[in-house]
C-alpha cells in the first residue's frame, strides 16, 4: 500500500513545518514495548511521520527503538523525515532542570534533537511524582518566566527545533508572551467536536500560536475518557451520508478548523482510517451542524491530578 502523504502546517513563530497528523504514543494501561514498537513501525508504513510522546507516558524508549528500527529497515531514509514531539514533565518544571530533562528524553529516544518540546502542564510538582492524584503541597504554580528560559535554552542548544506549551489558558499565554524572547510555536489542547474551545483557539490564532488537538475522539478507552464523541448522532449521521466512519468525521472537523491532530490507535485498520481524512471535505452545513453541538469537556485535570485550587483554575480556563 502506498503511504498517505500527510499535509504540513507552517509554524510561523519558529519558521518550520509540521505534519498535521501525529500519532499519539500514550496508552493506559501501558502496552508492552514490542506491541508499541510494532504499532509505530506500522504507522510509519501507513504514512505517519509525526509522533507524539512525553516523559510521563513512558513511551519515549519504545518510540526510540521504533525509529532506530525504521532507519535500519529503510522505512525512512533519515531522521530528518520524522517530526518528534516530547514534553517536559511537571516534576522538572524548574529553570535548571529543563535542559537535564530534555537530555534524559533524548537519551530515551536515542536522538540528538526533538522537533518540538512542550511544557506538558501549566503547573509544577514540587517533587518527583510517579502516581496521581498528588497530595496538597506537591502541586504548585509554574514560574513561567524561569521555566521558559530553560525551554529557550533547549532551542538555543539545538536540542529542540521548536518549543511550545500544552494545556495553557489564554491568561497563561498572555503571561508567557510578555516575557518570551522566543514565542511558543504551539499550544496542544483537548479539542474535539464536543470540546471545541473556540475562544481559546481564536486567541491563539490572533497571537500566531498554532493549536494541536489531543484526544480528538474524546479519549475513549482511557480511564478518564468516554465514547461520547464516537457516539454522537450528528457525527454518525454525517458519516453514514458520506460513506466515512464517525472517527473520520470528528478528525476531519478538527482539521477543517485549522487545527492539527494527535490521533491514537495501535490498531492497523484504525490508524489507516485516521490518516485517511484528506481528498474529501465537510460542507459548510455539516461544519455548522457540528459547531453547534452541546459541549462537554473530557479531560478534567482536577480529577486526574487532584482537586487543588491551581488545577481548578486551569480547568475553568480550558
Ligand atoms: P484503539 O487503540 O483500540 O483504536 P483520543 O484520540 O480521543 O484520545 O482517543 C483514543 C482512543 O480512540 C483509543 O482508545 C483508540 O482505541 C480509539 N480510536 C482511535 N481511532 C479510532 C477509530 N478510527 N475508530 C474508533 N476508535 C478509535
Amino acid at each position: 500500500m502506498t503511504p498517505t502523504i500527510v499535509p504540513e502546517v507552517t509554524l510561523s513563530s519558529c519558521d518550520m513545518t509540521m505534519p498535521v497528523i501525529g500519532m499519539g504514543t500514550s496508552s493506559y494501561p501501558k502496552v508492552d514495548p514490542e506491541t508499541a514498537k510494532a504499532a509505530i513501525l506500522e504507522a510509519i508504513r501507513a504514512g505517519y511521520r509525526h509522533f507524539d510522546t512525553a516523559f510521563i507516558y513512558g513511551s519515549e524508549q519504545d518510540l526510540g527503538e521504533a525509529i532506530a528500527e525504521a532507519l535500519r529497515l529503510g522505512l525512512v531514509k533519515s531522521r530528518s523525515e520524522l517530526f518528534i514531539t516530547t514534553k517536559l514533565f511537571a516534576s522538572f518544571a524548574e529553570r535548571d532542570l529543563v535542559v537535564p530533562a530534555i537530555n534524559m528524553s533524548l537519551r530515551n529516544l536515542q536522538l540528538e534533537y526533538v522537533d518540538m518540546y512542550l511544557i506538558h502542564w501549566p503547573f509544577k510538582f514540587g517533587k518527583m511524582v510517579s502516581s496521581m492524584p498528588v497530595e496538597k503541597g506537591v502541586l504548585l504554580p509554574l514560574d513561567i518566566k524561569s521555566v521558559w528560559e530553560g525551554m529557550e535554552e533547549c532551542k538555543r542548544l539545538g536540542l529542540a527545533r521548536g518549543i511550545g506549551v500544552s494545556n495553557f489558558t489564554s491568561e497563561m499565554l498572555e503571561d508567557l508572551l510578555s516575557i518570551a524572547n522566543i514565542p511558543p510555536a504551539l499550544n496542544q489542547l483537548e479539542v474535539n467536536p464536543l470540546w471545541q474551545l473556540k475562544k481559546l483557539r481564536e486567541f491563539c490564532k490572533a497571537k500566531g500560536i498554532h493549536v494541536t488537538a489531543y484526544s480528538p475522539l474524546g479519549a475513549s478507552g482511557t480511564r478518564y475518557g468516554e465514547n461520547k464523541v464516537l457516539g454522537t448522532k450528528v457525527l454518525q449521521d454525517i458519516a453514514k451520508s458520506k460513506g466515512k466512519t464517525t472517527a473520520q468525521i470528528a478528525l476531519r472537523w478538527v482539521y477543517q478548523q485549522g487545527v492539527s491532530l494527535i490521533t491514537k490507535s495501535f490498531n492497523k485498520e484504525r490508524m489507516n482510517q485516521n490518516i485517511d481524512i484528506f481528498g474529501w471535505s465537510l460542507t459548510e452545513e455539516e461544519l455548522d451542524e457540528i459547531s453547534r453541538l452541546p459541549q462537554q469537556k473530557t479531560i478534567i485535570f482536577a480529577s486526574i491530578v487532584g482537586p487543588h485550587d491551581v488545577v481548578r483554575q486551569i480547568d475553568a480556563g480550558l
